[in-house]
């Protein structure tokens, strides 16, 4: 049994009863958005977030209808978001296969993403989840703040942690926490235990993009996304950040000379991956990720007992160890 699995024990027989309703979602009768569809159904992610969704929910209670609203409306936005990230960022690979942009073309990404959008709005009206469709809103309108942040500042040479921790809390962390609260609000209304489901997400989605950037500079074709290529989007995150801020001046500027030029060769990235490792870059981005994991466990030290918890912590340790 994969880690991933083990994780999912608890909620095993509700993440088959989730797929039934994301597939169900994911239909059209428009022939060309049938086919891309179907594409993605076809390359499904680790599904981290429904799960995370239903464990958040189990903790508290028994799962119901609700708790698969929330799971489904969420998986919808989080895979449109990337459908819409791919177009962002020039990424030619998602999942182990070929993005939407790369395969059709980025117009058609574009509406696909903003078809996926409204089907993950609708499910929460047509199941009048009010309280779910305004968790859900408010994680995508910081996830396209978080975006927009990111691709006006992060190519700045004088991009600091604190800009990159605002916007990785926008993009990433904003829609784990709400994985976390809509979970638990499909059983419970108590909000202190909102608060802290809340916390706790935050928590995990930080840790999980610091890893997602680790990745970006470690995989080698494990991940079903390129590496490199946020180094070749100009993109600085905290691995480079933290490696730029500690060597001399000279290296500084060779350095963003090589992020910043437009055409880059493989030997050119391979310079700044090695840079990267040779100042401290992954061990200080390995080091922050800890703490947000142990913050995330001491959290959930305080919820209630039980084999839902006991996945909780192991999500959080395989959020922080994954290789893809
Ligand atoms: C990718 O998320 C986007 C980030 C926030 C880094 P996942 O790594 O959960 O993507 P899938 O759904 O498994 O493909
Ligand atoms: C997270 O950032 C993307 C979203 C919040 C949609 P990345 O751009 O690093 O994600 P990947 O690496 O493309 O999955
Ligand atoms: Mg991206
Ligand atoms: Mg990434």
């Amino acid at each position: 049994m994969s880690q991933l699995d083990s994780i999912r024990a608890p909620v095993k027989k509700e993440m088959a009863e989730f797929e039934r309703y994301f597939s169900q979602t994911m239909k059209s009768n428009i022939p060309l958005l049938r086919i891309i569809l179907n594409y993605i159904l076809r390359r499904k992610g680790k599904q981290m977030r429904p799960m995370l969704v239903l464990l958040s929910a189990r903790v508290y209670g028994e799962i119901d209808e609700a708790a698969f609203v929330a799971a489904t409306l969420i998986e919808l936005l989080h895979t449109a978001t990337l459908v819409h990230d791919d177009v962002v960022d020039s990424a030619e690979e998602r999942r182990g296969a070929l993005s939407i942009n790369a395969l059709w073309n980025s117009k058609i990404a574009v509406l696909t993403g903003d078809y996926m959008l409204s089907r993950g709005l609708l499910i929460s009206v047509e199941k009048g989840r009010y309280d779910m469709l305004e968790i859900v809103s408010e994680a995508v309108r910081s996830m396209a703040e978080g975006e927009l942040l990111q691709l006006q500042r992060s190519r700045k040479p004088n991009l600091t942690e604190e800009d990159y921790f605002r916007i990785i809390e926008m993009k990433t962390a904003a829609l784990i926490a709400a994985c976390t609260t809509s979970g638990a609000i499909s059983v419970t209304n108590d909000s202190d235990t909102l608060f802290l489901m809340k916390e706790l997400g935050e928590s995990i989605g930080i840790a999980f993009q610091i890893r997602d950037d680790i990745l970006d500079y470690e995989a080698k074709g494990l991940s079903g996304k390129a590496p490199g290529n946020d180094i070749k989007e100009k993109k600085l995150t905290l691995p480079l950040i933290h490696a730029l801020r500690v060597t001399s001046n000279g290296n500084r500027r060779k350095i963003l000379g090589i992020v910043r030029s437009k055409k880059k060769s493989r030997a050119d990235i391979d310079q700044v991956t090695d840079f990267v490792h040779k100042n401290g870059g992954i061990d200080y981005a390995l080091h922050m990720m800890h703490s947000y994991r142990d913050k995330a466990l001491a959290i959930i030290e305080r919820l209630p007992e039980g084999e839902a918890r006991d996945s909780l912590k192991s999500f959080v340790h395989y959020t922080t160890a994954r290789k893809k």
